[in-house]
């Protein structure tokens, strides 16, 4: 069967097809639009913004996935799209083009949580069949932190998040007091590779008794170091930028490992635009020679937002049959787990 994926919960306008053969994924295509260039000049971004930019992209995008994966559209099995969480005026624009194709193909519709694709996102490159449970997943994006243990596809638990700020968030709030541009994430970890002295900054809730995280604190924390010093060269910008991320590093593996030695998985999952951290990626792949047991990563272009991990954890909405009716699919901006 043959899925068509729609994503444009937050500034990318994203469309796959994903061919499902013996519950095996083939992904036949995927084309993203991102917007980034038209927010980084407001520092972030702006929603009504990226609404209205989704809206002359959407269809194109469709159109080229069709075309690089070689099919008709009458061809597709179903149509799968975001409903939440993120954006509405975002989230609109892809729910009522998949509302208006599932009406006119007569195919079925699908709902997906964008946090369920991120969670399912390292089996577009790894075997389903690796996914033994209980799992545990970290997801770390821009507008996420979360841990979740995983008894089975689709039955989920929250068991930390963050009480602020999410990871990408305090990477890309760094990163505008360090004078980079938006979204700060890769800016820092390539002028952390720079540095020869990393600032020590805090590592906030490393202590806590929990499976929660904080990251608002250490972020004031850079704020007052940079206010303490008289210039901000570009090593002492590469200094400050290695101390953030040790710090954020040190806490995500150190609230994962207690999470791992607290409910023993089979599996562990990441996922989320953070994961494209190079250093992140490093320290996760010893932890999982240490303690041998699968921690599965998704490939660097399934890490930020993209439709081709909405299409693969529609398909276990589609065993379900857990169609939406076009007339009743609705943004939740807020959607949850
Ligand atoms: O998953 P994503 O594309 O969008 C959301 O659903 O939020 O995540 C975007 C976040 C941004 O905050 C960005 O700065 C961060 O992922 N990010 C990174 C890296 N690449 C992207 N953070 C740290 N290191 C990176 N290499
Ligand atoms: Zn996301």
């Amino acid at each position: 069967m043959i899925i068509l994926g729609i994503e444009t919960s937050c500034d990318e306008t994203s469309s796959a097809i994903l061919q499902i053969k013996q519950e095996k994924f083939f992904l036949l295509s995927q084309t993203t639009y991102s917007q980034i260039q038209d927010h980084k000049k407001y520092g972030g971004v702006i929603p009504e913004m990226a609404a209205r930019l989704h809206v002359p992209k959407i269809l194109p995008v469709i159109q080229k996935s069709l075309d690089d994966a070689n099919i008709n559209i009458q061809q597709i099995n179903a149509i799968a799209v975001t409903n939440g969480p993120g954006l509405v005026p975002s989230l609109i624009v892809g729910i009522h083009t998949a509302r208006i194709l599932s009406i006119l193909l007569e195919k079925p519709l699908i709902a997906v949580n964008h946090l369920e694709g991120h969670l399912l996102s390292p089996f577009l490159n790894h075997n389903i069949e690796k996914l033994k449970t209980p799992a545990l997943c970290l997801i770390i994006s821009g507008g996420h932190t979360e841990l979740i243990l995983i008894n089975k596809i689709n039955e989920y638990k929250i068991i930390g998040r963050t009480r602020d700020d999410a990871v990408g968030e305090a990477f890309d709030k760094v990163a505008k007091l360090l004078g980079l541009p938006y979204p700060g994430g890769p800016y820092i970890s390539k002028l952390a590779e720079e540095a020869t002295e990393p600032i020590n900054f805090p590592k906030p809730l490393i202590k806590s008794n929990d499976f929660d995280f904080s990251f608002s604190g250490l972020k004031t924390a850079v704020l007052y170091y940079i206010q303490q010093q008289k210039t901000l060269n570009d090593k002492l910008k590469a200094n400050i930028s290695a101390g953030f991320q040790n710090s954020v590093v040190q806490v995500l593996l150190h609230k994962l490992k207690k999470a791992i030695n607290f409910y023993k998985p089979k599996t562990i999952l990441l996922g989320g635009g953070v994961i494209a951290n190079k250093v992140l990626r490093q320290e996760l792949i010893k932890l999982e020679k240490k303690i041998q047991i699968p921690i599965l990563l998704p490939e660097l272009k399934f890490c930020g937002d993209n439709a081709a991990m909405i299409a693969l954890a529609s398909y276990f909405k589609y065993k379900r049959k857990e169609f939406t009716q076009p007339e009743k699919i609705k943004a939740i901006p807020t959607l949850t787990l």
